[in-house]
């Protein structure tokens, strides 16, 4: 298995991945399906475990309208500061909560604040994760309101980028407000939003 990491593919001409980080996290997350429902569009939320458990109905439901369900780790932690097997335990744990939600087994992975090195990488793909990181960072975490939010996700986007958002891990009220003019500014521009595995399709 190839492991190293994937911050976008140019090779994907015209498309582009929405990925949501942090989630589920009720309202905000709730808001972003149906803005993505009412646009057709699917996009990849990076879910954490323990946000995961007790929150099965929205892991189906996102799985149910076309959704990739990706892996973040169980708490958060920095994974590069962990010993293989507490990097091991903190996605494998993440990856059974999935696949007892959905039924399925996460294919992907995004390690928290993009901290990973080799070894990450190394214990993520011998659990069968393919690291994926971004080149479109719209700091929306940050809350600088939804306009500022919207300018980076449309006018940062190249080719095959893959844009960073999150619907969790705080107020995401900006982030949801921006998501509309998001998908429209894009495809303003020609660049069609897909779900990771649709991005790398065109690769490899
Ligand atoms: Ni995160």
């Amino acid at each position: 298995m190839n492991v190293d990491p994937v911050y976008s593919n140019p090779n994907a001409r015209g498309q582009v991945a929405l990925t949501f980080d942090d989630g589920p996290n009720g309202a905000y997350t709730d808001e972003i399906l149906r803005t993505l429902e009412r646009n057709g569009v699917d996009a990849t939320f990076f879910v954490l475990g323990q946000n995961a458990a007790g929150n099965h109905d929205t892991l189906r439901r996102m799985r149910d309208e076309g959704h990739e369900i990706a892996n973040h780790s169980w708490s958060h932690p920095q994974l590069t500061s962990l010993s293989d097997a507490g990097i091991a335990s903190e996605l494998n744990r993440t990856s059974d909560e999935i696949q007892a939600a959905t039924g399925q087994r996460p294919s992907f992975f995004r390690p928290p604040y993009g901290d990973r090195n080799a070894r990450v990488d190394a214990v993520a793909g011998a659990n069968g994760l393919r690291d994926i990181i971004w080149d479109v960072d719209t700091r929306d975490w940050a809350r600088p309101g939804s306009e500022a939010i919207r300018s980076s996700a449309v006018n940062d986007a190249q080719d095959g980028s893959i844009i960073l958002m999150h619907d969790g891990g705080g107020n995401r009220a900006q982030t949801a407000a921006a998501l509309q003019q998001i998908i429209d500014g894009l495809r303003a521009r020609g660049l069609e939003p897909v779900t990771v595995p649709q991005l790398l399709a065109e690769r490899e």
